[in-house]
């Protein structure tokens, strides 16, 4: 049987993920929206790109959460987006109530899906609907560190001057300013990129990433980033609809790993069937555990401002 994706929320990057998810052959996909027509008429314009592409998944938008029934993967992408001056943490207040209903509704009706949480600001976002949903820990998982080090290897690749899959580097930490881009442990097929290039570009990259939302969002002025925030959510989809065990960085409930508990953060994963399957704990650096820490007291701030 053909396995099942809820994508909630049609905007952008809900429509983005949509598309990847049919044209990558994970399965059936359910836009849902509370726009009525956006999420029908867009599922249905995807739906007959078909026997283009090749693939054999039905597409359905609906605004109806009892059309997302017995879903394996339900992706939230509803809530307000980014516009010039605005922080993460000012989507807060708005996106929580959005963020609270849908994880209720989705998890009411898809009992044994695991939740991947793509509104912002992620790690709060997250915390919201691990609460609200009644789901275990490890079947909510917040998306960010796939886009974030996605932006720090094609940044890496591009200063070397090498194909960006073979570039291998890890953001950990909170989706904002305080991420941690992780200098130490990048390299190319093997080969650490402080071999390769200068401490200052380094640094350069490193702060281009920890603002690669932002430069996104000042070009564009009416909303921020869709097409790597879509594909990253189906880049983990995919790993646990397949059981792949791939290794991801994702924002993941900590219960002590790294010295962190009781909150949502960057941490590389396994993912597979169950979600996060586990967490692959290493030791860090005095200035690796100090960095980090500024992304648990940043995440803490927007757990307490949930309300939850
Ligand atoms: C970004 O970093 C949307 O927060 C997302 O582009």
């Amino acid at each position: 049987m053909r396995k099942k994706i809820t994508i909630i929320g049609a905007g952008n990057v809900g429509a983005t993920a949509a598309h990847w998810a049919v044209v990558r052959g994970l399965g059936d996909v359910v836009l849902l929206d509370v726009m009525e027509g956006i999420p029908q008429g867009k599922a249905l314009d995807l739906w007959q790109s078909g026997p283009v592409d090749g693939f054999s998944g039905r597409v359905f938008g609906t605004n109806d959460y009892k059309d997302t029934a017995g879903s394996d993967v339900v992706i939230i992408t509803a809530g307000l987006a980014r516009k010039p001056g605005m922080s993460r943490d000012d989507l807060l207040a708005k996106n929580v109530a959005i963020v609270k209903s849908c994880a209720e509704e989705a998890a009411r009706q898809s009992p044994g899906c695991v939740m991947i949480v793509v509104t912002n600001p992620i790690d709060a976002m997250v915390y919201t609907a691990f609460k609200v949903s009644g789901l275990p820990g490890n079947r909510v998982i917040g998306m960010a560190g796939v886009l974030d080090s996605a932006r720090y290897r094609t940044f890496l690749a591009e200063a070397i001057g090498v194909a960006p899959k073979d570039v291998n580097a890890l953001v950990m930490g909170i989706h904002g300013d305080n991420m941690l881009p992780l200098v130490r442990l990048a390299n190319v097929a093997g080969v650490p990129v402080t071999e390769l290039l200068s401490a200052e570009k380094i640094k350069e990259i490193v702060k281009r990433t920890q603002q690669g939302g932002m430069e996104i969002v000042n070009h564009l002025k009416t909303g921020s980033a869709f097409y790597t925030p879509g594909l990253s959510a189906i880049e983990m989809a995919e790993a646990i609809l397949t059981d792949s065990k791939r290794v991801l960085p994702c924002a993941a409930y900590l219960e002590g790993e790294f010295g962190i508990a009781g909150c949502f953060l960057g941490v590389p994963v396994v993912l597979g069937n169950g979600g996060v399957e586990r967490i692959l704990e290493f030791t860090l650096t005095a200035d690796e555990k100090a960095a980090l820490e500024l992304s648990v007291v940043a995440v803490k701030k927007q757990m307490a401002a949930t309300g939850l």
